[in-house]
This record gives C-alpha cells, structure tokens and sequence, in this order.
C-alpha cells in the first residue's frame, strides 16, 4: 500500500490507474468534504468495512483499488515506539527505528509554559511524520485522580484548566506535520487496576468540570483530528462505545468531525460498536494471524459480525458511511493532504527540545539554606551519587509508552559530562530495586544485578557520603509494574525498595544532601525535615541526565511547578479518604462500581476545602532567584454578563540571577447556590526576568471563569455576586486578592 502512496507522491502516476487525473479525493487541493463525498461514492460496503477496522497491530486497510492508503498508528505519547512485529506487541527488530525520548507528559505541564508544549507537539510529530506514521496515540489528559494511577506520568495532572491550556499546543504542534493526534483516554480512566471492567459513576458537574474540560479543549481548540476511546465503563457502557460520551457529548455538543478510534481491544460488542460511537476497531485480538483463523481481523465486531448485520437487513448503512467518512478525513488530513510533511528522526533539534522542556519541568521543591545549585568555585571537590535511577535506563518500560531509544543520557554520565575538571563524581547504588529492563522485545542490555544485603548497600553508601562535599540521592519510581506503568497500580504512596532507609540514613551522613526523585506521581517523603534540598525530576526521556545535570549545577536557573499536589499522605486523596477505589465488584458481575464521591474535590480542591496541609501544593515550586509580588489590581469592580475584568500584577525579579516565575490566577465565587471548590485555577503566565526585572502580569477574566455547570439545567451558568481573583505562585502561596461583582 504505501508503495502506491509512494507512486503517487513521487509522479509515479502515469503508471497508475485512470482514475488519478480525475478523481476529485486525490486532488489535494480540493476542500476536504468534497474529497470525502467523492471517495465514499466509489467505495463498495467491504471497502468501507475495511477502513474501520485493524488489518495489524497498529495498522488499518486503505482502499488499494483507489490509491487511498493504509492508516498507521504509533504510540506515543512522548516518543514514538518501535516497529512491532504485524500481529504481535513484540518489536520487530528493525535497526532503523529509534527514536528520541521527550519527557513524559507530567514534565510537560510542569512546564506550565505552552511555548514548551507546542515545541513538544512540534517535534515529536515530526519524528512520527518521518516513520510514515499517520494517528500519534496520544497526548493524555486523563485528570490525574489519585497518586496510586499506574498512568499518570503519561498525563498532564490534577487540573482541568491546567492540562486543557497544555494539550492544545501539543495538539497544533503535531497536526500541523500532517499527522493526527488521538486523544486518549476518552474519559474517566483514572485508574489503571480492573481497567477493563470498571463502571465509573460520578455526577453530571464532576464529569463536566474536571474530568472533560481538558478533552473539550483539545477536540474545540486543539481541533483533535481522532480521539481513543477509553477501557473502562460509563453508564455500564464501555467508553469505546459509549452514547453518552461519544455520541451525545463527543459528537453532539462539541462538533466532532474526526474518527473515534477504540483503545487496544476496548470494543467489546458489534450492536453498541455500530451505533455507540465507535469509528475505528484496533486490538480486538492480539494474535490475529495466529489465532487459528485464516484472518481473525475479518471477525472484528466491525469487521465480519457487521457485515453479516448489514447483509441481514438488521442495520442500514448510515453508520457506516459515517464511519467512513470519518476515517477518510483522517487519511486526507494526513497521508494524502497537502501540508503533510516529510518529517524528521533524531534530529539535534529534537534533543534539544527534550532538554529544553525537561529543564523547565523540573521541580525544585525544597532549598533549605541553599544548597543549590552546587558550588564548585573550588576544584578538588568530591559528589557522590547515591541510587539505581541514577544509571538504570528509564526509557524502556511502563507500558505502550515504552520507547527504543537511539541515546538515553542517564542522570550518572549528565552529572560527569557537567562537572568534568570540576570535581570528582563517584556512583553507589543505595538500593536494589528492579534490575530487569526489558519490555516487548526492546531491552537496555543494562546488567543491575547486585546481591548484597541491604544493610551492606546502605553501609557503603553512607560510609562514602561522609567524606564527600555532596550527596546526590537519585531515586523515585522506574516504570516497572507497580511503579509507575500501564495496567498496574502503585501499591500506595510510598516509595519502594527501602529507599527511605537509605535517604534518612544519607541525611544523617551529610548536611549537603539532595533527593532527586524520578517518577511521575506524587511520593512520600517521611525524611522531608531531614533533608535540605528535594527536586522533582519525572521522566525525562534522552536527556535526562543533562536536564538534570543543568538544573543541579544552576546552568538553568529552576522554573517548573507541580502540575498535581503531593499529599502527606493518601487519607488526604478524596478517593481514599471515602473509600472511592478501586471500586466495589458487583455480586453477579465481574464489573466494578467506582464512585467518584469526592465530586469536584480532587488534588488541592480536596486540600482546600479540607484546608488539609500537603506535602507540597498543587503550583508549587521553587527558583534559585526571588520573585516579588506587588498588590494585584483591577480595572474595573463590576463585570457585566457578557464582558471582562482584567486583574493585573507586577511581578519583580528580586535575587541576583535571571529565572522564571509561573504566576497563577485562582478564582473563588465564596458565595453560590452550589458547593463550589475554594478556589480554582483560571489563569497562568510564566514570566521570564532577569534580576531587578519587574512584569505586569495581566489575566483577563471572563464569565467562562466564574461559572459552573449546572446539570438540572444542563448548562454552564454563572450566578451574579461577588468573586474572588487571587494571584499566586503556587496553590497555598496567594500573593495578592481582589474582589468584584459580577452583575
Ligand atoms: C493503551 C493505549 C495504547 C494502545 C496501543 C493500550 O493498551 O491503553 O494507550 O495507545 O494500547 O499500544
């Protein structure tokens, strides 16, 4: 198939059927409805039932008889994944398909910065342009719900506002190569455990207010050319084909023209897969050719089953022509548009994305008495590195988003390249904690095997770390099942392999002391009075180690804020706090009912209204510059129905080196008919000052800011009165409030 594409692209075409000149769908310049009417006139009911389904692991038919090409997928989300073998997850061994790892989505909305965002989206569909691919499965928005969520890293965390300003830059970055995003996970797959068999019940408000918003933003304004469906169920329905989500929400309220595509063996039945939404079957069977069958993709629910539907006289074929038509935007929006393009691998412009967005991701979440950035004014000076993530490769693992890197800087060889001729870097490990590094045939032919006792890691590690001038924890998660990855969740907050242990017993060992933890979830830090200075350091992808390296040593000053609250502990999750997970199994089912009781309370909603302190908020984080806030004002006290008030501040680089503040604008609407959350985010800037620099940070406040959704109305609405607009560097940092009055 692709070798017809080819043939077209290239002028091949004198050879090619009579159709080529003539045919108005293969004229790219040609408005897309046009194209689309005209292919679907010439398709025969097989050809349409071919398009809608898989023929491969990630691929499905095109229509060769027309020149219209096959349709390839990838994961995603922040890099793209081996070529797999035709049936199997396994990869397939090419040499020619390693990629550069960005880092995982929650470093990118610790960014907090768009620009970061659409330089991702630029970037990796670039990579994905170039391995031929046409739908990137991803970015995920799923609302970062409980710190136990096996998926988390792959999202952009706890705030709707938040990750729906993040995913839409992504969104035009990638599209705009002429490859579709695909939106995943369409909706309320919070979890990961029993992912396949849980109902999710929650109130209209709560669906509408945190768990949509980022998803509308992406399909309304990102304009989302494909969106996933999600495993789990709503309304008893699973999400692939859901009529409330994808019919009367995805594709009625909000407009959606593209292809709804089925996460990887989420359809479950033809009857609810023909009328339920669903426009492209994937991953039904993971063996399709060796199943037994001749070819089992012939008896995907849309495949076979529905053909016999048609023939029966049991279905018409509207809905496949809708179907169809779907997915045929899909292809003249990528392989056959005009604004496709070639694309780019492994490009130095590519590491240099990684770096610059993972260097504005990291979080500095403690400096007590300075310890950072590192001081090396005089030579001679000794670092000690304790910890497996600070050599283990991080790339491979966690899932689908398990990548083969061509080059992985680790956090050990960052450190050592930065402080060459400056000091003298030596590396223990602390812990054992998973050695394997394997997924789907990629391995990092790293051999972490080490058989002493814990006792005896720890001794060597606290024996070397008193004669050192610094001590550098690196630890966290590791993307291996429990810890950070697909289909399974954590076991609870705390972080594994005794690594508290080994950082307490560090602490005691040496007042210059630094944890950098790895993971893209919250974790418990019992040692965090011990120890001085604490950064957040995700899942950096290829240049971990020089964004690591850069942030430490100070050659980047820190500007990432925490995109979801770290808890004390999980009594301070609404989920947990009500017993609302994983959910409870039905007595005549396998399915289980997971209410989301905690209603809109999530991450520092909960906080707030539980006025519940946490480890570290939901905004938080710290640069190695001061920012000083002045008093915020207001244009005017009033706003009409219909108009807007502009709150502006002035922001001042107050230290001695240049940085980057993240200012947050908070709305509360203290009094309403409804509970409403203490104070919500509405707004950010990320300003960038040099010292003695001041900015008047503005934000302009519209009625979409102060309103709620009304579910007995079924409407957004905003009750006159008074409001709150405060502004801040983090959630539990308000600088500065105003008030006025919404007539
Ligand atoms: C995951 C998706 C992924 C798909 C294809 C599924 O198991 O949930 O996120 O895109 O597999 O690998």
């Amino acid at each position: 198939m692709k070798a017809s594409v080819i043939a077209l692209a290239t002028g091949l075409c004198l050879a090619w059927p009579a159709f080529a000149g003539e045919s108005v769908y293969l004229d790219k310049s040609k408005p897309l409805e046009e194209r689309v009417e005209d292919a679907l006139s010439r398709m025969t009911t097989a050809e349409k039932l071919d398009i809608i389904h898989a023929q491969s692991k990630f691929s499905s038919r095109g229509v060769p008889r027309l020149g219209i090409p096959d349709v390839w997928t990838t994961d995603g989300p922040h890099g793209i994944r081996p070529e797999v073998k035709w049936d199997e997850w396994d990869q397939a061994g090419w040499t020619n398909d390693s990629c550069v790892a960005f880092p995982a989505l929650t470093a990118l909305a610790a960014t907090w910065n768009p620009e970061m965002s659409a330089l991702y989206g630029k970037s990796i569909g670039e990579e994905a342009a170039y391995r031929n691919k046409d739908i990137l499965l991803g970015p995920g928005v799923n609302i970062y719900r409980t710190p136990v969520n096996g998926r988390n890293f792959e999202y952009m965390g706890e705030d709707p506002y938040l990750a729906g300003r993040m995913v839409v830059p992504y969104i035009k970055g990638v599209q705009g190569n002429g490859v579709a995003v695909c939106l995943k996970h369409f909706a309320l797959n919070n979890n990961e455990v029993n992912r396949h068999n849980t109902n999710v019940i929650l109130d209209d408000r709560t669906l509408y207010e945190i768990y949509l918003p980022a998803f509308k933003a992406g399909v309304q304004e990102g304009g989302a050319w494909t969106i996933m469906g999600a495993y789990n169920l709503y309304k008893d329905q699973h999400l692939c084909h859901n009529q409330y989500i994808l019919n009367d929400i995805l594709k009625g309220e909000w407009g959606f023209d593209g292809a709804v595509v089925s996460d990887w063996g989420g359809c479950h039945d033809t009857d609810q897969a023909i009328h339920n939404g669903l426009d492209m079957e994937f991953g039904s069977w993971t063996d399709g050719l060796k199943a037994g069958r001749k070819n089992a993709y012939d008896a995907y629910y849309l495949a076979g089953p529905y053909l016999d539907k048609i023939k029966k006289g049991e279905v018409g074929t509207q809905e496949l022509d809708d179907k169809a038509r779907r997915v045929l935007r899909t292809i003249f929006r990528t392989s056959l548009s005009a604004d496709r393009h070639r694309g780019s691998m492994c490009s130095e412009a590519h590491y240099d994305a990684a770096r610059r967005i993972g260097d504005e991701g990291i979080v500095l979440l403690k400096n007590d008495g300075k310890v950072l950035p590192m001081n090396f004014d005089k030579p001679g000076k000794k670092v000690l590195v304790v910890g497996e993530n600070a050599v283990k490769m991080m790339t491979v693992g966690g899932g689908s988003s398990s990548l083969k890197v061509q080059r992985e800087l680790s956090p050990i060889d960052g450190l050592r390249n930065a402080l060459k001729g400056k000091a003298d870097v030596e590396w223990v490990r602390g812990y054992v904690g998973d050695v394997t590094g394997e997924y789907n045939g990629v391995t990092t032919g790293q051999n972490l095997n080490d058989s002493r006792s814990k006792e005896e890691l720890i001794a060597e590690a606290v024996a070397k770390a008193k004669d050192a001038d610094y001590v550098i924890f690196v630890g966290g998660l590791n993307k291996s099942a429990h810890q950070d990855c697909e289909d399974s969740d954590r076991a609870g907050l705390e972080l594994p392999y005794a690594q508290d242990e080994v950082i307490a017993a560090l602490a005691k060992a040496n007042p210059n002391f630094i944890v950098v933890n790895i993971s893209g979830n919250a974790v418990a830090m019992p040692w965090v009075k011990e120890v001085p200075a604490i950064v957040q350091g995700w899942f950096l992808g290829s240049e971990a180690g020089n964004s690591i390296a850069d942030i430490l040593t100070g050659a980047v000053n820190p500007s990432g804020k925490l995109p979801m609250t770290f808890p004390t502990s999980l009594d301070n999750v609404g989920a947990h706090a009500l017993n609302a997970y994983p959910g409870v199994k039905r007595a005549d089912s396998d399915i289980y009912d997971l209410e989301y009781k905690e209603g809109l309370l999530v991450g520092y909603r909960w906080h707030d209204a539980k006025k519940a302190k946490p480890l570290f908020a939901f905004g938080h984080g710290l640069s190695y510059t001061d920012f000083t806030y002045g008093k915020a004002t207001i244009d005017k006290k009033e706003m009409s129905a219909d108009g807007t008030v502009t709150v502006t501040v002035p922001v001042t680089n107050s230290g001695d080196r240049a940085g980057a503040e993240v200012v947050q604008l908070y709305v509360s609407d203290p009094k309403c008919s409804v509970m409403r959350p203490v104070k919500e985010l509405k707004g950010f800037k990320k300003v960038f000052l040099k010292p003695g620099e001041t900015a008047n940070v503005s934000f302009t406040i519209g009625k979409d800011a102060l309103s709620f959704f009304d579910d007995k109305a079924h409407a957004w609405t905003a009750e006159p009165g008074e409001f709150t607009a405060s502004v801040g560097s983090a959630s539990d940092n308000i600088k500065s409030t105003v008030k006025f009055t919404l007539k």
